[in-house]
């Protein structure tokens, strides 16, 4: 048997898509010490370097003396503690809907919810690029599947006229990101709300990238937009802008009900630590208020450092995000890129299939808040220089 594994990991290598683990022995951050190396970070998604804030930390450890580290229980069982229920009054206010209910991750709301909306009579359109997390949820629910080019909304709206033609009865769920995770686009989302309305659709909108990022007080792309209303299923992550653990649902209260008695994420699993709760909070708190503002906006000066060093035009990445792809195309010369610019002291990691497609492999560069100016100039040089036809993808 493990000969086996054997033989499939050398596929793996040979094909330059293994994957291994780093030991990081320190906190997140914007330098991180990795097997005896200190490297400025432009891998992490803690876009406004909460996960090692006072605030946050404080908030967590004043809940270990509370409530101790464990939940116990699921939540239905008996491991709903006060911090779990703060949080999501929280949540609910913050993005102004009715009411949120959170996960022990972002991958675990996709699972969960998914299926719990969706059943087999019924159909789910998911853009190209949607997270694995969402392509398992939908996969998950037994659902009929139909996947439109990314963010191509022609084929989107032929879809649907064939899901209300062939299934005129059936629930149909729109599904799609804010800010695309290994692309750093957008969606458009007026349009898709537009089609969602003129077909009787639901809209699920994972909001994992954008949270913090954009919109007022960091509220996401459908609060900058003003569509937040229209938006069904506002789903997100606490792990990356929020700089914690666990992921969350903001929507009605019937959908709020009707997930807490379906999503079968949240009703068998044991609700995440009630540390993770208070500190997930302490950043919601945070991001509402004119601290987190200024957060934010020194977040966006670094974007747009990052931006016009890298010579991206302010047209390539419409509307922007923290995330930039230098598309490589071949996995290996990703990799050795990867590694190059370790060398030189930076980590950004190569990103290849199945993250995203064969022959589209691709550094990812994460800009935060806590990035200083010259480390941004210093990592653009050092890929200029080891690079340079890199100066024009995006
Ligand atoms: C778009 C998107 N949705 C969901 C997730 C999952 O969130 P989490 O890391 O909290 O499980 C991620 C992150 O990996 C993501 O990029």
């Amino acid at each position: 048997m493990s000969d086996h594994f054997q033989a499939q990991l050398d596929e793996l290598r040979a094909q330059s898509l293994h994957r291994k683990l780093r030991e990081i022995g320190s906190a997140q951050g914007p330098e991180i010490q990795i097997v005896g190396q200190q490297l400025v970070n432009f891998s992490s998604n803690d876009y406004l370097g909460l996960a090692n804030d006072p605030v946050l930390r404080q908030a967590a450890t004043a809940a270990v003396e509370e409530f101790g580290v464990g939940a116990g229980a699921s939540r239905l069982i008996s491991g709903t503690q006060s911090p779990h229920v703060r949080l999501e009054s929280a949540l609910a206010k913050w993005k102004g809907t009715q009411a949120a209910l959170c996960f022990s991750s972002g991958y675990a709301a996709a699972v969960g919810t998914l299926p719990a909306l969706a059943g087999k009579q019924d159909v789910i359109l998911l853009d190209k690029l949607s997270h694995a997390s969402l392509i398992d949820g939908a996969k998950l629910s037994g659902a009929t599947i139909r996947v439109f080019p990314h963010n191509h909304l022609g084929k989107l709206e032929s879809h649907l006229e064939w899901a209300r033609r062939e299934h005129p009865e059936s629930r149909v769920v729109i599904v799609t990101e804010s800010v695309f995770s290994m692309d750093g686009n957008r969606a458009p989302l007026r349009e898709l709300v537009g089609l969602k309305k003129r077909f009787g659709a639901l809209l699920l909108l994972d909001e994992a990238h954008a949270i913090g990022v954009i919109g007022p007080h960091g509220r996401g792309l459908a609060a900058e937009e003003g569509l937040a209303k229209h938006v069904d299923v506002q789903m997100g992550t606490l792990s990356k802008a929020l700089g914690v653990s666990g992921g969350y649902v903001c929507g009605s209260r019937p959908l709020i009900e009707w997930l807490v008695n379906r999503a079968r994420s949240f009703i068998f699993s044991t609700a995440p630590p009630p540390a993770f709760a208070a500190a997930a909070m302490a950043a919601v708190d945070l991001l509402a208020s004119p601290l987190g503002e200024d957060r934010r906006l020194l977040l966006w000066e670094r974007i747009e450092t990052l931006r016009k060093a890298l010579n991206f035009g302010a047209g390539k990445v419409q509307g922007g995000s923290a995330i930039h792809p230098l598309v490589v195309g071949d996995e290996q010369a990703a990799l050795q890129l990867a590694r190059a610019l370790q060398v030189e002291g930076f980590l950004v990691p190569a990103i290849r299939y199945p993250t995203v497609a064969k022959g589209a492999a691709r550094l990812r560069v994460t800009v935060t808040a806590s990035h200083t100016e010259s480390q941004i100039h210093a990592l653009v040089e050092a890929i200029h220089r080891l690079q340079p036809e890199l100066k024009a993808t995006g």
